[in-house]
């Protein structure tokens, strides 16, 4: 292990070097490498304040300045990559610093410790991979929009229990599926202020005894404020925390859209079909085609909800302030978003390319008596009581459901004996078109509060459109 200890950020104190077990178990470049345009840019704001507390001269400023910005494009190249010795991403990165710098390399981690940068990188880079989710989630709410303007004003069987309840349009329900990811655009808009601070300065846990400026460091990353307490900075993960409840709601979202596809694409529902490109076949049958997006998306809401489970288990027996412990952090995180940037692509494109069949939707509407509420709201409004009405419609479905009949095909005189209160004139509710269209009251599936849901939805996707591409962090 004497390679180990060249590039090592510790091993001062140690006659030897790491076990090779130990070695192992430790390094995480393997994965936080991706922290290294975070890591750099932090670097830079920490040599302005260093240069600007008279700790760098200009000259080794502008050559510090300089070398981050060649490692910068030599890490993007590949023409720099970290080793198997490099423990993680910040050593890595001071050993391509040095190499370039000599010993004017090592002065950039005065007033620093890797507890405050790797708090700094890891929220620089969810506060900036946070767009491209949103960017994402905006483009599966556009698909599901889209599929909802042209449903509109088609029947469609609304269901409970998954049993026909009433009849709703597709349109409806389709954003119904919006509002969720509407709501999770929010979630993250929410999460981002409170991600928005900034613990450089705080150093291993008690600030630095150098005249440092976090205020400035804080400013030059995109960030709302330093932190106010430095043991907090260093321990803080809720920003973690809180961004994988965000993903695992995300994910149990498109898990429960993921679900309704693979009950409208069965040959028992037969209201979708999803086009050849985003749909898959058997290896055996050849007449199959399944959903598999769908059946993904149900499958990934495990291991989403699982890394918000092991992060909020790590976090909950750590004393103050940094742990080891708090390096389990980063995985789960990371998973969440290559999960969901691999999934939400996928999703997007399956809803913008299926096909609603709409006849078998309309056919489907009035099926299983979806319409007895409309029979019970028509007595009441005779006068009659609803805990009344619900009997008598109850009685009129024993009846039809005996005879396998539907409610408007009764007798005039089979309505006078279900009740003295029937009178053939019910039938003009007894249709899906007037029942849809008597819901006229907001948020409800009548053709006006749909059209009005829809204007209103188009205008907030707008909307998280323009916060999507905004910069966070300073390049
Ligand atoms: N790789 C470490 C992590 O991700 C960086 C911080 C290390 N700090 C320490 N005191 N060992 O948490």
């Amino acid at each position: 292990m004497a390679e180990a200890q060249k590039t090592s950020l510790w091993g001062g104190r140690f006659t030897g070097g790491p076990a090779d077990a130990l070695a192992r178990l430790s390094v995480s470049v393997q994965f936080d490498w991706r922290l290294a345009p975070y890591d750099l840019a932090a670097s830079r704001a920490h040599a302005r304040v260093l240069a600007a507390a008279g700790l760098l001269d200009p000259e080794e400023l502008g050559k510090m300045l300089a070398a981050l910005d060649d490692l910068e494009a030599a890490c993007a190249s590949g023409e720099f990559r970290p080793t198997v010795e490099d423990e993680d991403v910040h050593t890595a990165l001071e050993r391509g610093l040095i190499e370039r710098l000599g010993t004017l390399g090592g002065k950039l981690r005065a007033g620093r410790s890797r507890n405050d940068q790797v708090a700094t990188d890891l929220r620089l880079y969810l506060r900036d991979h946070a767009r491209g989710l949103a960017v994402a989630l905006l483009e599966l709410a556009d698909a599901l929009t889209e599929q909802a303007a042209a449903t509109i004003d088609t029947p469609a069987p609304g269901m409970t229990h998954v049993q026909h309840a009433q009849p709703v349009t597709f349109g409806h329900w389709l954003l119904a599926h919006v509002h969720p990811l509407l709501r999770d655009l929010e979630r993250l808009k929410d999460w981002d202020a409170r991600a928005a601070i900034s613990p450089l300065g705080s150093g291993a846990l008690a600030g630095s005894s150098l005249p440092l400026d976090p205020a400035a460091v804080a400013k030059e990353l995109g960030f709302a404020a330093p932190a106010a307490n430095s043991m907090d900075a260093v321990a803080d993960r809720d920003f973690v925390a809180e961004f994988l409840f965000f993903t695992a709601l995300v994910g149990v979202h498109l898990s429960r859209l993921g679900e309704e596809v693979v009950l409208w694409t069965s040959q028992e529902f037969g209201w979708v079909e999803l086009d050849d490109a985003f749909a898959t076949g058997s290896s055996i049958m050849p007449q199959k085609k399944n959903a598999d997006i769908a059946e993904l998306a149900r499958g990934k809401s495990g291991r989403l909800i699982g890394g918000l489970v092991a992060v909020l288990t790590m976090l909950k027996g750590l004393p103050l302030t940094y742990d080891r412990d708090m390096q389990e952090d980063k995985e789960p995180a990371f998973d969440a978003i290559d999960t969901l940037q691999l999934l939400l692509p996928a999703l997007a494109g399956m809803i913008s390319t299926m096909t609603v069949r709409t006849d078998r939707l309309a056919a489907a509407a009035p099926v299983g008596y979806s319409l007895a509420t409309e029979v019970a709201d028509w007595l009441v409004r005779r006068n009659v009581p609803f805990r009344e009405a619900h009997e008598i419609t109850g009685k009129l479905v024993a009846l039809c459901s005996s005879r396998g009949c539907e409610l408007d095909e009764v007798t005039d005189d089979d309505l006078k004996t279900v009740s003295e209160h029937l009178d053939p004139t019910v039938r003009q509710v007894l249709s899906v078109d007037s029942a849809l269209a008597a819901r006229t009251t907001p948020g409800s599936t009548g053709p006006g509060p749909v059209a009005e849901q829809l204007a209103m939805v188009q205008h907030r996707l707008d909307t998280w459109r323009l916060w999507a591409i905004e910069q966070v962090v300073p390049r």
